[in-house]
């Protein structure tokens, strides 16, 4: 998407995370793994999780206030919500439309966008396009996940990655040239078995049987999904930033989807970043999907690094398969 007339920037912005911690430690007494095979082949040290009482649309909610606040905006002031998420509360209604009656944002409208991990990024050009139209003023885009009630804590190849949090933006419109400069967004569904949940759809609804058998949990191929990540991140990047008219020596910060060190290290070094460009917060989170990215912007932004006028690459790969990246001028 070429630069539009109307600029869209993000006035706040805003996180929460699962309140209890699961260390490595702790996941060496539930599966035979290791703090050093967890370390060296994710990059992960810990993660959130939610608290038993603690559904998505709470972490949203979180997470909403703050950016709501840091935007300093009222919930009246919203247009509409969207809410990226694989996790919501219950199949309907949408996590957006929980979030808008807790807010009291009484004239949004409100839904839910599902491209898992890369649903924030998805929901933030839908998010700009409303704006961009004309239609409408404050947009919040909030990305939240409990991974936590979809991981089966008995498979190794999955219990470690996964972290439950979540990330909210507020959008408003900016002059042309600052905020969201570019945005790619793509997709194969050819890839829908490597990651994915088997059950609790209408192709296999919930019974005695799928739930016996671990229906209702991730599966996941991580090696295809390793070798699709570190393709598919350098090269939606390049299209995203040659989309704005720039190159990568033009990138003051990268904050890429967080799923693991290795892919987040190897995309970096396919596009020529330097690590000081690269944003990085899996060691104390994991993955938290549709959450990652809007946390660790909330965090780049705490520690200064979002720096007026300052060029930052977004970039995100998930289920679906999907991906999307955006280039925005702070
Ligand atoms: C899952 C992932 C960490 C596995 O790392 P890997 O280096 O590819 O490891 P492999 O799957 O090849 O497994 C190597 C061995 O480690 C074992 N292993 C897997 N998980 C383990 C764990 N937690 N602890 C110890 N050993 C483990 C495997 O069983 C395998 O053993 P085997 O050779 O005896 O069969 C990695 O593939 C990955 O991160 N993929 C991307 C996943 C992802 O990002 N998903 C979300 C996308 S949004």
């Amino acid at each position: 998407m070429a630069e539009a007339a109307i600029g869209v920037r993000i006035a706040g912005l805003g996180k929460s995370l699962g309140e209890n911690i699961l260390t490595n430690e702790d996941l060496e007494r539930m599966v035979d793994t290791s703090d050093e095979w967890i370390r060296t082949r994710t990059g992960i040290g810990t993660r959130h999780i939610a608290a038993r009482q603690t559904a998505t649309s709470d972490l949203a909610l979180r997470a909403a206030r703050q950016a709501l606040d840091h935007a300093r905006l009222a919930p009246s002031d919203l247009d509409l919500i969207i809410v990226a998420t694989v996790t919501p509360d219950m199949a309907f209604p949408s996590v957006a439309c929980l979030l808008q009656a807790e807010l009291a944002a009484g004239h949004a409208a409100a839904f839910d966008l599902s491209a898992a991990c890369s649903g924030f990024l998805y929901s933030l050009d839908v998010g700009a396009r409303f704006i961009q139209s004309g239609r409408y003023q404050h947009v919040l885009v909030v990305g939240a996940e409990t991974l936590s009630r979809i991981t089966d804590y008995s498979d190794r190849r999955t219990c470690v990655l996964f972290g439950d949090g979540a990330g909210a933006a507020v959008l408003e419109p900016a002059p042309a040239g600052k905020g969201m400069l570019s945005s790619v967004l793509g997709a194969d569904g050819n890839g829908r078995d490597l990651m994915y949940l088997p059950a609790g759809g209408s192709r296999r609804p919930a019974s005695m049987e799928t739930v016996q058998t671990g229906l209702h949990y991730i599966k996941m191929n991580g090696n295809e999904v390793f070798k699709y990540a570190v393709r598919i991140m350098g090269d939606v990047t390049t299209q995203a930033l040659s989309g704005a008219g720039l190159g990568v020596a033009d990138v003051d910060l990268f904050i890429p989807h967080q799923a693991n060190y290795r892919i987040i290290d190897a995309t970096a070094r396919r596009l020529g970043l330097p690590p000081e460009k690269v944003f990085v917060n899996i060691e104390r989170y994991g993955n938290m999907s549709a959450a990652t990215i809007p946390i660790a912007l909330r965090e780049a932004e705490e520690e200064g690094r979002l720096r007026d006028g300052a060029i930052v690459v977004l970039a995100a790969f998930g289920g679906g398969l999907t991906w999307a990246a955006s280039v925005w001028r702070w």
